[in-house]
């Protein structure tokens, strides 16, 4: 991903899932204000941020929602990341 131009990014994790991605992220872009994790179950989210990113809490949030059919604002990120979430779908 390239550095996002503004100070403190913010972006959206799209099937966030467990958010593997996220120390890596944070990792490479200290400066990130906040990870947005948006998936369609709250179930997986709330189970990865208590075993997983309980110390990296204060920079994620999460939206419940169907990337498919979503609601998401326009230009409400400075980036937007998926990994492993198009694996979840068939071609159709
Ligand atoms: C293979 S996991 C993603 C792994 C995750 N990105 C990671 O890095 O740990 C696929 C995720 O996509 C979510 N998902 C599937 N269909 C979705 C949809 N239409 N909208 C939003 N999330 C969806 C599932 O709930 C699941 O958490």
């Amino acid at each position: 991903m390239p550095a996002p131009q503004t100070a403190r990014p913010t972006g959206y994790d799209l099937m966030a899932g467990t958010g593997e991605g996220w120390p890596h992220l944070l990792k490479r872009f200290p400066d990130i204000g906040a990870i947005t994790a948006v998936d369609i179950s709250s179930g997986m989210h709330r189970r990865a941020m208590q075993r997983l990113h309980a110390h990296r809490a204060h920079k994620i949030a999460f939206i419940e929602d169907d990337v498919l059919a979503s609601d998401l604002p326009d230009a409400s990120a400075d980036f937007v990341v998926s990994t492993f979430g198009l694996k979840t779908f068939n071609r159709e």
